[in-house]
């Protein structure tokens, strides 16, 4: 039996500009999937490219004095160009510039005429070209395109279209017997209500006022509209149609796709005409299209015009492909949306990354140099930190499985960093330094041993999101292919010692996030308005004028974290337990200046005792020991934590609240959690910072 296949896809982007932060997710999340599917095993073909025709690219090229192939060809090596960067593993990137697309696009279209699903006739509606969709009159708000809210034109013309009501049944039977393939699943009754339940109008799939497409072939003054060219995308890469036997063998291997990966903006494309002309062809449907949220800006969208938008090249520039994927996938959940912030990108750079990834295989590599020459020693028995450490390991891997296999990247980040974090936790419990100068070196073998396979595990674990770091870690421990792969995870002792481990740098400096923050402000305004080959070279030149990197941690300001706020017993996670917000709703606070922030006062404290209140489903009284005082506050987390899970661990107080009484108990302060889908998490703060210590 040959292995599982697995078929992933992005959206074929417009390439009618620079690509932007927005896009760099979609393709960095299929990435992680498809690195994450080869790991277990699928032989993966994931498909990424470009949707090269329409009016606004005829617009473009026009513009720019160029003809559109030339004008394209610029920004294509530009587009993967940002992909090799970001290392995208793509196995495919198809252009529906290509023979290979246009050919088959022309024959499909052919087809659908000759048996009648295709019919002419005459469009007679308003157009949206930046969306590149047709709208009823009925359908516009205020005059304007629903999606975008942009001009619209009248459009009259002569026009062939597609008979979407003829499968309109089909499709809901459809939905009912696959409830996986749409996902998120709120996406699917919004599209049922919204365009599916008020008439599916026949669709128009030819335009005769502009030339830059894919001519219909028996009457060339029309061009097939666009979604219907894009969407084919899917199947002509893999050789659907394709004279080439072989070409045609990878099509019947790997359709129908696994998963589409699209942003929530085109998910009504994906689930209602793409599985409708499939039907017309009778080809099975994909499996799943999956349409996640969007990365928006403090100010709200990403849109040049608003000059608020991060050149992709600029980061990975400075600050590595591996840390932009981790924050793209960290910061929020696949499906909801949320906002880009420089600060919270700098937060994860320094927290999960160098502080607590970074820190543990620097500060292992460097106590395995100077405890035993550099070499992994041999493990002599385990003790209870041990078997703890093991435990959690063991559990830890299924949990990831489950979380990618259900395409929750960030749950599956907050699993492997509870991993790592206990492996920090057990060299400070175990303390090497100590064993070693008490001249232990059984149990200080055991100890240097388990840091390093512990290290291993977590490198296997990051591989989808860090794969640099990952290789990186890999050559630094000469792991063979059998240490590497995803199932010697299960096998905590798999490494082999002796061998002998390369300290090296840092695989994540700390760094400074105000200069950060303010060489990355001057370095986006550089770039707006440069061309597409100018804008990283003015952008690198802007930023290395602003600041330079530098080497401690600044202080962090708390910024896109979620307040469970004591007073009420809520939070601001979504009323229904985490699933996308709508369309237009984003979670974005107006912008507030230092001397607001300073207002509130911070303050690091540990919690002593924790129980429950009678009669209160959602609240736990605690005292907090802040150092100077021990402080009660009453806290709406009882539905995420047992009490006793809380004694012990550190957590950030905001201490100037004015004190309120909650079901009869004085609360004194409220503590900082972070939301997480449908779980509330405190902010952690490192052990080694004392009570008291003032968060600033
Ligand atoms: N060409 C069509 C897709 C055809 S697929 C058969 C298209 N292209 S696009 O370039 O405008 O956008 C492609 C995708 O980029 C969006 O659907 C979405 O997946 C992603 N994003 C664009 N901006 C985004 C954000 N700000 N945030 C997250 N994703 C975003 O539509």
């Amino acid at each position: 039996m040959g292995k599982p296949t697995f078929y992933i896809t992005t959206p074929i982007y417009y390439p009618n500009d620079k690509l932007h932060i927005g896009h760099a997710y979609t393709t960095v999340a299929a990435d992680a999937l498809a690195r994450y599917k080869r790991l277990r095993g699928y032989d993966v073909m994931y498909l990424t490219g470009t949707d090269e025709h329409g009016l606004k690219i005829q617009q473009r090229a026009e513009k720019a004095g160029q003809e559109p192939l030339a004008y394209l060809d610029d920004i294509i090596a530009w587009i993967r160009d940002l992909w090799d960067r970001l290392d995208i593993s793509y196995d495919d990137f198809i252009r529906t510039t290509e023979p290979r697309h246009t050919r088959v696009v022309e024959e499909i279209f052919e087809r659908l005429i000759d048996q009648g699903d295709i019919y002419l006739g005459q469009y007679e509606g308003w157009y949206c070209t930046p969306c590149e969709s047709f709208w009823s009159e009925r359908e516009l708000v205020d005059g304007k395109c629903p999606d975008c809210g942009r001009e619209v034109q009248y459009v009259q013309e002569e026009s062939y279209f597609f008979r979407m009501s003829k499968y309109v049944d089909r499709l809901l039977a459809y939905y009912e017997e696959h409830p996986e393939f749409i996902q998120p699943e709120s996406r699917k009754n919004e599209m049922i209500n919204n365009f599916i339940k008020p008439g599916l109008q026949d669709l128009c799939v030819s335009r005769t006022s502009f030339d830059w497409g894919i001519h219909v072939r028996r009457n060339p003054k029309h061009v097939v509209y666009v979604w219907l060219d894009a969407l084919t995308n899917y199947i002509t890469a893999l050789g659907y149609l394709s004279e080439d036997a072989d070409k045609r063998d990878r099509f019947h291997r790997y359709w129908p796709a696994d998963v589409h990966f699209v942003g929530k903006d085109i998910v009504r494309f994906h689930v209602i005409y793409w599985p409708i002309i499939l039907m017309a062809l009778g080809l099975p449907l994909p499996r799943q299209v999956y349409g996640h949220g969007f990365f928006m800006m403090k100010d709200g969208k990403m849109s040049k015009s608003k000059g608020n938008v991060i050149d992709p090249k600029l980061l990975i520039e400075r600050y590595g492909s591996d840390a932009i994927r981790y924050y793209l996938l960290r910061e929020i959940p696949f499906g909801q949306d949320g906002v880009f912030t420089p600060e919270s990108l700098l937060q994860r750079l320094n927290f999960d990354l160098a502080n607590d990834f970074g820190n543990l295989v620097h500060r292992t590599a460097a106590m395995l140099g100077r405890f035993n020459g550099g070499v992994i020693p041999q493990p002599g028995l385990r003790q209870r930190l041990e078997e703890d450490l093991v435990k959690l390991a063991a559990e830890t891997i299924p949990q990831v499985e489950d979380a990618m296999d259900s395409l929750q990247f960030s749950v599956a980040l907050e699993h492997i960093w509870r991993l790592v974090r206990a492996a920090n936790k057990y060299i400070d419990e175990s303390a090497p330094w100590a064993l070693n100068k008490a001249g232990e070196r059984e149990r200080l073998g055991t100890v240097l041993y388990t840091m390093c396979e512990a290290i291993r595990v977590a490198s296997i674990l990051v591989q989808p999101f860090l794969p640099r770091a990952a290789a990186t870690i890999h050559a630094r421990f000469q792991l063979s292919p059998d240490e590497t792969s995803w199932e010697s995870t299960r096998r905590f002792g798999a490494l082999a010692a002796g061998k002998r481990v390369e300290a090296g740098e840092p695989l994540f400096p700390r760094l400074d996030v105000a200069a950060e923050v303010e060489a990355l402000a001057a370095a986006t305004q550089a770039t707006q308005g440069a061309g597409v080959q100018a804008g990283g070279a003015a952008a690198s030149a802007a930023v290395s004028e602003a600041g330079a990197v530098a080497a401690t941690a600044g202080h962090a300001q708390v910024s896109g974290r979620t307040m469970a706020r004591a007073e009420s017993g809520q939070s601001h996670v979504d009323k229904d337990g985490g699933s996308p917000m709508s369309e237009t709703q984003v979670q974005v606070k107006p912008q507030i200046g230092i001397d607001v922030f300073d207002q509130v006062e911070l303050t690091v404290g540990q919690i002593r005792v924790a129980e429950r209140i009678e009669g209160a489903d959602k609240l736990l009284r605690l005292e907090v020991d802040l150092g100077s005082e021990v402080r009660q506050v009453v806290s709406g987390i009882a539905q995420y934590y047992q009490p006793e899970e809380l004694v012990g661990q550190k957590a950030v107080v905001v201490t100037n609240l004015k004190p309120v009484k909650l079901r009869g108990v004085q609360s004194n302060g409220m503590i900082l959690c972070a939301s997480e889908g449908n779980q509330l998490k405190l902010v952690s703060v490192p052990d080694s910072i004392p009570n008291g210590a003032v968060v600033k």
